[in-house]
């Protein structure tokens, strides 16, 4: 057996505070500078990268408002922050989801800014949204059919691959996706973009709505998933434990960089903890 990688938390508590009291998000020019800076200098040569990102959904209003990110290749990378920050509209950025007003996203180096979906899954992107991510009327190993839709002659080998990682997807092949739980239901999502060979991973809320143990088994998976070489951005709300297994975490708020360094770093930074994690991470 494996050591486990954190220990449970019992009350399940959401570590997330959404209603952030002092927002971080509004720095000084100065701090904006530095934080640019420190972005441009080790962001270089990185494997996704984005470079002042401003983007929404409503003409006028931005969300994504001058955001900072990279990737460099073979890390797992946390995005934590509270309800509303632009997470998610992050990731659905990075994938090409959401048109880009200004700033741009390179994958290895080419510019992919608003490229569509199905072009980035080609270039090995793969992305697994927070909701209605599996199709329920089909079986769980027809879903795994409908990852590898580009390259069917591959399908066997990538499901070997992906029920050495979910043993129950493999046991429960005939099943409809729709009978699972929400657990099961986010190991045939993963799972299906993973038949892909992505090299990079977006996963957004992987743990979204588990139970605590069954999300101490999803991180334990990404963890996995990232030691057979797939890169991963990740979002989560469940902060505390996305920043002990990722090895760089950002903080967003406002659609903007508040913090970022080592997952260590920010669980152990008090501005972060005061902020973001909330009182359980305070009291470790
Ligand atoms: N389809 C949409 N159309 C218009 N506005 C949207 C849409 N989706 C999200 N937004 C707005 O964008 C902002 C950021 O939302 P986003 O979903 O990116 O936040 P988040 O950080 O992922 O939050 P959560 O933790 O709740 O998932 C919010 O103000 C939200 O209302
Ligand atoms: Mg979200």
């Amino acid at each position: 057996m494996s050591e486990p990688l954190f220990e449970v938390d019992e009350t399940g508590e959401d570590l997330t505070r959404a209603d952030t009291a002092s927002s971080a998000a509004e720095l000084s020019p100065a701090e904006k500078a530095a934080t640019r800076e420190e972005h441009l200098k080790l962001a270089e040569g990185a494997l996704v990268r984005a470079d002042d990102l401003v983007a929404g959904y409503v003409p006028g209003v931005n969300i994504l408002r001058g955001c900072d990110f990279y990737l460099q290749d073979g890390e797992l990378v946390g995005i934590i922050g509270p309800n509303g920050a632009g997470k998610s509209t992050l990731l659905k950025t990075l994938f090409g989801l959401i048109p880009v007003r200004s700033g741009a996203v390179t994958l290895r180096g080419e510019t992919i800014t608003s490229a569509p979906a199905h072009k980035l899954v080609q270039l090995g992107v793969g992305y697994v949204p927070q909701n209605n991510n599996v199709f329920p009327a089909l079986t769980i190993e027809e879903n795994m059919q409908m990852g590898v839709y580009l390259r069917p002659k591959t399908f066997k080998d990538r499901f070997d691959y992906v029920i050495d990682l979910f043993p129950l997807l493999g046991e429960r092949r005939k099943g409809k996706a729709g009978s699972l739980s929400g657990g099961e239901r986010q190991m045939v999502a993963m799972g299906r973009a993973l038949m892909m060979d992505p090299s990079v991973l977006l996963l957004d809320e992987p743990s979204a709505g588990l139970s605590p143990a069954y999300q101490d088994e999803v991180f334990i998976r990404c963890r996995r998933i990232n030691a057979t070489g797939v890169s991963i951005i990740m979002v989560e709300q469940n902060a505390r434990r996305c920043l002990q297994i990722c090895d760089r975490g950002y903080v967003l708020d406002q659609g903007r960089n508040a913090y970022t360094d080592t997952g260590k770093s920010l669980m152990n930074d008090p501005k972060v903890i005061e902020l973001y994690l909330g009182t359980l991470a305070k009291a470790q």
